[in-house]
């Protein structure tokens, strides 16, 4: 049991999250409203009936009913529902911050406009409680010229966005398969982030970093397997966004305390705590720190750290990065 202490300072420590897919924290409550508004039929008779659904064997297996979920968002304003009902929930967390991946190309392949899923989507950032932006994600199960053209369709809505990353089904579809469509991106002066290591080998991470010149790696736990990449990674302290939850529920470990949080963090890494699709793994942010801590041998020194990863790595202006450093040093000190 994690005592009270521990549980109130991962709790209500500020933190940063990086690895959130917003279709992935549509709550099955939200898909049968949102059925309903649109007259969408679903598969499954009940909210308890889907959520009992959510019993996964690895990645493909997530990413089938994950997409079918999503086939109910047909309006702007399903999309800002969305957003909005995430944004509340990080703040709740205290979340002060939160780089938001979206995948368009789940949506445009159903037929909706682009124009509709990022407006809806920035609208919601715009009002949000907390400090938000928004990194577009290719599948990459598609071909490379769709996400090309797909990134050729976001240029009116530059603005909107900070970076673009790479999700789906990541073994076979290697990042090399990518480097033309992340080249350009690169000229767009956008942030650059690849899931990789995942359920991939450790040289997707490497490929990810020198084929696609990616700033973050998503995931990046077989990093591990490989003690070249572990050494390169701690020198260049490059961030790896784990989602703790995610990789039990999608069997990456068997149980929690076999997660290799703990080693990573000994390892010098750059590990930041993030809850991928929270709707379908069990839990919001606080609730991936809560079972890491409550299943690993990580304690204070290990939670302060995190929080500080977490916004050391960051695409925000170095000078609120400082502030919000300073927040986290500040809440333990005064802890
Ligand atoms: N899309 C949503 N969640 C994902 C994950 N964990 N890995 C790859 N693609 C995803
Ligand atoms: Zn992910």
């Amino acid at each position: 049991m994690l005592d009270q202490r521990l549980r109130a300072l991962l709790t209500g420590m500020p933190k940063a999250e990086l690895h959130i897919h917003i279709e992935g924290s549509l709550e099955p409550e939200l898909i049968f409203a949102l059925a309903q508004r649109n007259g969408v039929q679903l598969d499954y008779p009940s909210v308890e009936a889907l959520r009992q659904a959510y019993d996964f064997s690895d990645l493909q297996s997530f990413l089938d009913i994950y997409y079918a979920g999503a086939s109910v968002l047909l309006k702007e304003q399903d999309f800002y529902d969305m957003t909005a009902a995430y944004l509340a929930r990080a703040h709740a967390d205290n979340v002060r911050h939160a780089e938001i991946f979206f995948d368009p190309q789940t949506h445009t392949a159903r037929g909706l406009p682009f124009e509709t899923v990022i407006n809806g989507i920035w609208r919601a950032c715009q009002d949000s409680p907390i400090s938000a932006s928004l990194i577009m994600c290719f599948l990459r199960h598609l071909s490379e010229d769709e996400a090309i053209a797909t990134l050729e369709e976001s240029l009116p809505f530059r603005d909107k966005f900070i970076g673009v990353g790479l999700d789906s089904s990541e073994v076979g579809h290697p990042p090399e398969k990518f480097a033309r469509v992340f080249e350009r991106a690169r000229q767009l002066g956008l942030h650059l982030v690849a899931h990789a290591g995942e359920e991939g080998p450790p040289s997707y991470i490497d490929s990810a970093l020198d084929v696609l010149n990616v700033e973050r790696i998503d995931h990046g736990v077989r990093c591990l397997e490989s003690p070249e990449l572990v050494e390169r990674l701690a020198r260049e302290q490059m961030a790896l966004t784990v989602c703790p939850l995610s990789n039990i529920k999608l069997r990456v470990f068997d149980v929690m305390g076999t997660h290799n949080l703990r080693r990573l963090l000994d390892a010098g890494l750059a590990a930041t705590v993030n809850s991928d699709d929270p709707a379908y793994f069990g839990g919001y942010i606080n609730q991936n720190f809560l079972a890491a801590f409550e299943a690993l041998p990580l304690d204070e020194t290990h939670a302060r750290q995190l929080a500080r990863n977490s916004f050391a790595a960051a695409f925000v202006e170095p000078e609120r990065k400082r502030a919000w450093l300073a927040e986290v040093d500040a809440f333990f000190a005064n802890a």
